[in-house]
């Protein structure tokens, strides 16, 4: 096999994949993808096209060419810094509509697929184990329940100095996750040879630590 090695770090949001991904890829020297940021990013590109809505080839035509570059934590579309605002509540909602969409995703496929680069990929998502690298040699799939995760939310948000209301992030939670496990293309689901961690009462450190003591364990890994 030529193909660099990917660990898949798949779940639902606030499930810490972000965090985690960026910490493991950290410790073995490899890429990072945020397929969520993919998602968010060809939201922005349509905003900004003033594209009709339901011109879903156009929308797919678009995201096919947007120019994206990922620098040191920095994000620039068509050469413009959006780090901050692919964020935006609005950006994140028309990401999850049109992330609905079949011709969206098989758009954006190999777009996500080009960030497999030696030495290795740590690859964030939703589909990441289904989908989109259905070989990569470890799938993991982070769970963590709904209030462990509203909490982190919360937090992250009382961090930054912004504002939070702990219902109605639960209550978004919620609706994301019945949004994103109950769509027909690529919903979010463990891979049948994905391992589960549950995350709930685990650090950071630890979910790391354990990540990374399965990757150990993998064939692949003693191949490199
Ligand atoms: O990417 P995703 O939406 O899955 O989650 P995230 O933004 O990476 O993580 C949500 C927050 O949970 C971050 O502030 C983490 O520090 C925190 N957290 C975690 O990721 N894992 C734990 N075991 C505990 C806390
Ligand atoms: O909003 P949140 O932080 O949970 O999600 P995100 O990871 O930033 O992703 C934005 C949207 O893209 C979500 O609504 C996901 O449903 C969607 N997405 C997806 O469909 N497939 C992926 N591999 C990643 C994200």
């Amino acid at each position: 096999n030529t193909c660099a090695p990917v660990i898949a770090l798949d779940g639902p949001t606030a499930s810490g994949k972000g965090t985690v991904a960026l910490r493991v890829a950290a410790v073995l020297g490899w890429h990072v993808l945020d397929s969520g940021a993919i998602y968010r990013l060809a939201a922005l590109t349509v905003m900004n096209h003033d594209v009709v809505l339901t011109d879903l080839t156009r929308i797919s035509d678009l995201a096919r060419e947007m120019r994206i570059h990922f620098e040191q934590g920095r994000i620039l579309l068509d050469g413009v810094d959006v780090t901050s605002s692919i964020r935006h509540e609005n950006v994140g909602n028309l990401a999850s509509e049109l992330a609905k969409e079949p011709v969206l995703r098989q758009g954006l496929l190999e777009r996500q697929r080009a960030f497999r680069t030696w030495p290795g990929l740590v690859a964030d998502g939703r589909d990441m184990g289904t989908v989109v690298f259905p070989d990569a040699p470890l799938k993991i799939f982070l769970l963590a329940d709904v209030d462990a995760r509203a909490h982190r939310r919360y937090r992250q948000l009382v961090e930054k100095g912004e504002s939070a209301d702990y219902e109605i992030i639960l209550a978004d939670l919620k609706a994301r996750d019945e949004r994103d496990m109950n769509r027909l293309v690529a919903p979010l689901k463990p891979a049948e040879d994905a391992y589960v961690i549950d995350s709930s009462a685990l650090t950071v450190e630890q979910t790391v630590e354990r990540v990374l003591a399965l990757w150990r364990q993998c064939p692949d890994s003693a191949l490199l």
